[in-house]
């Protein structure tokens, strides 16, 4: 079976707190994107997965511990998940902000749940989907959506607005622990996270553009300071506005203008490794026996 992982990029991120735990309590507004790896699962008969990728795959990956996790649930029901070949073509940049090995997680967690008729509710999913990433739950949930906990609390937003933005991966990545423990020493308050959601429902691209914010950014910047000069090369493009994705270090920016989104990738394409004109807003795809398409 052919299964999607779809992308995400943070409209919003606005780090509340740090709890007690090491984890930080965010607000966030978080749309899919249609940049996707794709993946190929298939029981094997036999008693372990053979997990492969087109990239190198980290020994403990996010797709191994989800099925961890998934096995251990399923033997809470008394039942036992065999083997699975897991293929993914990897087409999501890593330590890019994008939730690119959320994304993988979440579609495997998604597909098993299917395949072996666990019966699991989407809420349920959320749960087993945090014990992976924080980001896994609104990569299970695939639609533009607040989202609140470390990730977990899922609230979708009722907009079927959708845009196009350019996205740029500079060839540094951002550890995403190292930018959450700068965060304190850039804080920069609070901000109201309830005008994003009412630019997306609204169609309102002013509102979005002026109240669209990431609070690690300044955490990032610190730690990979080229990045400064990436907004500075996409502003001089013609971007109305340049913000990092989630702990970046990919970059996003945005026109009403496909003309200066298509010129500027064109621009940059030589200079970093990951530069692609994506849409954002449109429900993610789950594969063939999901109701996507390809
Ligand atoms: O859950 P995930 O593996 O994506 O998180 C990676 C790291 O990022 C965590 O170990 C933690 O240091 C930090 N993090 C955080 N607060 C969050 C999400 C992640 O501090 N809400």
């Amino acid at each position: 079976m052919k299964i999607y992982a779809n992308a995400k990029v943070n409209l919003a991120l606005d780090v509340v707190r740090r709890r007690a735990d090491g984890y930080h309590e965010l607000d966030m507004v978080m749309a899919p994107l249609s940049l996707k790896d794709t993946i190929d699962i298939t029981p094997n008969g036999a008693d372990t997965d053979r997990i492969t990728c087109d990239a190198p795959l980290p020994e403990t990956n996010t797709v191994t511990k989800a099925m961890a996790i998934l096995r251990e649930e399923a033997s809470c029901q008394g039942r036992t998940i065999g083997g699975y070949d897991i293929h993914i073509t990897k087409r999501i940049p890593e330590q890019a902000g994008l939730a690119g090995g959320s994304a993988d997680a979440a579609a495997v967690i998604k597909a098993v749940n299917r395949l072996e008729g666990l019966g699991l509710g989407e809420e349920r999913l959320y749960e087993l989907g945090t014990r992976v990433g924080a980001d896994v739950p609104f990569c299970i949930a695939g639609r533009t959506s607040r989202v609140r906990g470390i990730g977990e609390l899922i609230r979708p937003i009722d907009t079927d607005w959708g845009f196009d933005l350019l996205l740029v991966k500079p060839e540094a990545g951002v550890s995403t622990p190292e930018a959450f423990a700068r965060w304190e020493e850039t804080e920069t308050g609070l901000h109201d996270i309830d005008l994003v959601e009412e630019a997306l429902h609204k169609h309102n691209a002013e509102l979005l553009l002026s109240t669209m914010v990431n609070s690690l950014e300044p955490a990032a910047m610190a730690l990979v300071p080229e990045l400064e000069q990436l907004r500075e090369e996409m502003t001089e493009l013609g971007l109305v506005r340049v913000m990092m994705t989630g702990s970046g270090s990919a970059m996003m920016g945005f026109s009403v203008d496909q003309e200066v989104l298509e010129n500027a990738a064109l621009m940059l394409r030589h200079r970093h490794p990951f530069v692609q004109v994506v849409h954002a807003g449109a429900p993610a795809e789950s594969g063939s026996a999901g109701s996507g398409r390809e």
